[in-house]
């Protein structure tokens, strides 16, 4: 027979057992992803601070994510590397935290790569090990004013990226010339050449190593001194080959310019800027005029982006994503149990435009699994003035494709608004051939001078007035793809209440809207 005290034991263990289950599932209240100003479709953190992704690779059915992370509070700190994986590069897996800062520093950003061959022998029996390549900063270092505090570092998972060891080696790149910002290793594998390469940001260039075996790195030549911005620190570098239209190949480079102050990326703070040239294994050649500095975004939001290593070959795509924030004012925008969102993952491709060749951000087409059955179109439409359009449903998470012909010296474009009066415009002003996003009313915008101190423009990269459009708008954010993914602005706000009304309007002149589908978007978490 059950004695009473032992019943009310019991009894007790079930209530306690009830109360954890109750916090799991509430704990922490983040998780519900439905906070104000949470993109519902973009990659966020579940909490606390989130900057650059890192270490994208493919293995066995899986895209992993990994970013840099501050566990322990919504503003940047110690230096961790969250981790997320997807089968299909928008809804996202959270997994636990992959590295953790250790005795040589915190870890900073870096890349990861499949080793097929085992060249680090870290593998286990068939299985090739994830290598992860990252840098440690040495906070004692810096604040005792030395140049040498950061160092590259590796690290090895043999179970799909879920437990990591450090490589007893580390560092495999000191830092011996005292290169302040030495950082944010990219690592692949060149095959002609039969080595890995490592592109690192050094100052205001990048310096290319070689190895055998992801261990022991020589250095192979630099790449930057007075080539595109000059701006400084170069950050977050990569370095892919890629087919013209023509099925020419060529290289490109991504660097990061992370401007905290001054206004150097085309419309402030930090950017991303491009290259394309060659390269054979050691030495990156610039094919274009040094002077020539080419933009992956124009918008302020899309920061320390670099691809995804390692797709099959099948697939062959390049993606690429990119942190949805600026270091102006990043630490300071309006939201408190998270901060900051990813781009949507991009394919970049190079394309002819008539200003020349250029490096083309494409939403990837998984993006297109998101829409939900709510979409509405609208076909053959003069635009005058403004025009509300009355989707049947919320526009706060849309996908928006759009064929126009603006007319001749007219303003175009797509108004997002709410009952408070709080506004965001995205288009293109065909009197100064600019496309333009401008987020001055768009809502909370105090926190920063920095956050809306202008309207951002883009100039376009073709002659023409008939356009076709690419957007998403994602609570607090538009992505604008135009000219074929060659002009993009990526772009984040903070309306006091959702954006609920969009209209499209035409003012100095009219525009012919040939076709438009709204698709209203699922949310991933
Ligand atoms: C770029 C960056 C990187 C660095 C990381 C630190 O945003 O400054 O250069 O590794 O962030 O979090």
């Amino acid at each position: 027979m059950i004695k009473p005290i032992k019943i009310l034991i019991l009894g007790l263990i079930l209530i306690l057992a009830a109360c954890k289950t109750t916090n799991d599932t509430t704990e922490p209240e983040t998780m519900a992803y439905s906070e104000q100003h949470r993109p519902q479709f973009h990659f966020t953190p579940p909490q606390q601070w989130m900057n650059d992704p890192n270490g994208m690779v493919y293995y066995d059915g899986e895209y992993h994510l990994f970013y840099q992370h501050y566990p322990d509070n919504n503003v940047w700190g110690p230096m961790h590397w969250g981790h997320a994986v997807s089968k299909d590069l928008v809804t996202w897996e959270q997994l636990p935290i992959a590295l953790y800062p250790d005795s040589l520093g915190l870890i900073f950003s870096g890349s990861a790569v499949i080793d097929w061959n085992n060249t680090s022998g870290f593998g286990k029996g068939d299985k090739p090990p994830m290598v992860a390549i990252y840098t440690y900063h040495l906070m004692e270092g810096e604040k005792n004013g030395r140049h040498d505090f950061q160092t590259q570092g590796i690290a090895y998972s043999n179970d799909n990226g879920r437990t990591w060891t450090k490589y007893e080696g580390n560092p495999v790149i000191p830092n011996t010339d005292d290169i302040h910002d030495f950082r944010d290793p990219k690592v692949f594998w060149h095959t002609e050449s039969e080595q890995w390469v490592m592109i690192l940001a050094a100052n205001d260039k990048v310096m290319l190593y070689n190895s055998k075996d992801l261990k022991a790195w020589t250095f192979a030549s630099e790449f930057g001194v007075g080539h595109g911005s000059q701006a400084r620190p170069w950050e977050c570098p990569d370095l892919f080959e890629l087919k013209t239209e023509d099925g020419d190949s060529k290289w490109v480079m991504i660097v990061s310019i992370g401007n905290r102050i001054a206004e150097q990326a085309p419309n402030g703070g930090s950017g991303t800027q491009y290259f394309i040239g060659d390269f054979d294994g050691t030495t990156f050649t610039n094919e274009e005029e040094e002077s020539v500095t080419r933009w992956i975004d124009y918008g302020r939001d899309d920061y320390a982006g670099v691809t995804w290593s390692d797709m099959p070959s099948d697939d062959g795509r390049r993606i690429f994503i990119g942190w949805m924030s600026n270091w102006q004012y990043a630490l300071l925008v309006p939201t408190y149990a998270w901060r900051s969102a990813m781009t949507l993952p991009r394919t970049l491709e190079l394309k002819d435009t008539d200003a020349g060749l250029r490096l083309a951000s494409i939403p990837v087409k998984e993006t297109a699994q998101l829409r939900t059955d709510n979409s509405f179109e609208l076909a053959d439409e003069t635009i005058t003035d403004s025009k509300k359009i009355d989707l049947g449903f919320s526009p706060k998470m849309l996908e928006v494709v759009l064929e126009a012909e603006i007319g001749d010296g007219a303003n175009f474009g797509i108004e997002l608004s709410n009952s408070k009066g709080e506004v965001y415009r995205v288009g293109l002003n065909t009197a100064d051939n600019q496309y333009y996003s401008d987020r001055t009313k768009a809502g909370k915008i105090d926190f920063s001078e920095h956050f809306a101190a202008k309207v951002h423009t883009a100039p376009s990269n073709y002659n023409t007035n008939t356009v076709k459009w690419h957007l998403f708008f994602d609570v607090a954010s538009c992505e604008l793809f135009a000219e074929d993914g060659t002009t993009v602005i990526t772009d984040i706000y903070f309306p006091n209440e959702d954006f609920d009304t969009i209209s499209f309007y035409s003012e100095s002149g009219s525009t012919e809207v040939k076709k438009a589908s709204f698709y209203e978007m699922k949310r991933i978490w």
